[in-house]
């Protein structure tokens, strides 16, 4: 079946303003928006840029705005699309070009919170002990892979660059809530600020955009109560 592809096009070299492209070809059933992108610089117009890595929803590489929603191009099928597919960058990142957008900012912000397992006291002589219990508490958020769905689509970050973004905070919980990390008030210090969690409108729009089913906000709250709990 014929569809239509309109894809926002910028190359801050050469251009003043973005433009859309327009392209139509059949999507046979099964086609991912990711090899739609393919079988245009394939087939049709080989200038067009986007990024991606793993096809399979692992690496983050790929988060796009499709058809108004932030998603992963190579878990979003085209057959589950209504009319026209529009494809843009992530908003509120820097447009490198085409679809793919400067991810320098987004990751930097990572490293207020430590985000990597702290130990103090020395290495056992085997591993580090954590009972299937304590791993639950890490297993709604330890999945997050980084794409930037949940950040590029929270209004607070549109209208102030340096908050730090829920993507930042579903990974100081994660290493707060594990029992095996000993730095947690290092990771909590991160998100104690003016861009930290007290700055979340709780607008819930980056629940609603997290390709991995992860919900940010419920780690804003917990991080929140942890900070409140921890001043006494
Ligand atoms: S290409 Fe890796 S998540 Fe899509």
């Amino acid at each position: 079946m014929e569809r239509v592809f309109r894809i926002r096009r910028f190359d801050p070299d050469k251009d003043s303003k973005p433009y859309y492209s327009e392209y139509r070809f059949d999507a046979p059933r099964g086609m991912t928006v990711l090899e739609a992108l393919f079988y245009i610089i394939e087939n049709v117009d080989p200038s067009l840029s986007f990024r991606y890595n793993c096809r399979a929803a692992v690496c983050g590489s790929c988060g796009m705005e499709i058809n108004g929603k932030h998603r992963l191009a190579c878990a979003t099928q085209v057959s589950e699309l209504k009319g026209d597919v529009v494809i843009e960058p992530l908003p509120g990142l820097r447009v490198v070009k085409d679809l793919v957008v400067d991810m320098d900012d987004f990751f930097n912000k990572f490293l207020v919170v430590k985000p990597y397992l702290i130990r103090k006291t020395p290495p056992p002589q085997k591993e580090i002990l954590q009972s299937p219990e304590e791993r639950k508490e890490l297993d709604p958020y330890i999945y997050c892979i980084m794409c930037a769905c949940c950040s590029s689509s929270c209004p607070v970050t549109w209208s102030r660059s340096t908050y730090l973004t829920p993507s930042v905070f579903v990974k100081a919980w994660r290493f707060v809530a594990d029992s095996r990390d000993e730095a947690k008030e290092e990771h909590l210090a991160g998100v104690n600020s003016e861009d930290g969690v007290w700055r979340c409108h709780t607008a819930f729009r980056c629940v609603e955009a997290c390709p991995k089913d992860i919900n940010p906000t419920s780690a804003i709250v917990n991080l929140r109560r942890k900070l409140a709990f921890s001043r006494g």
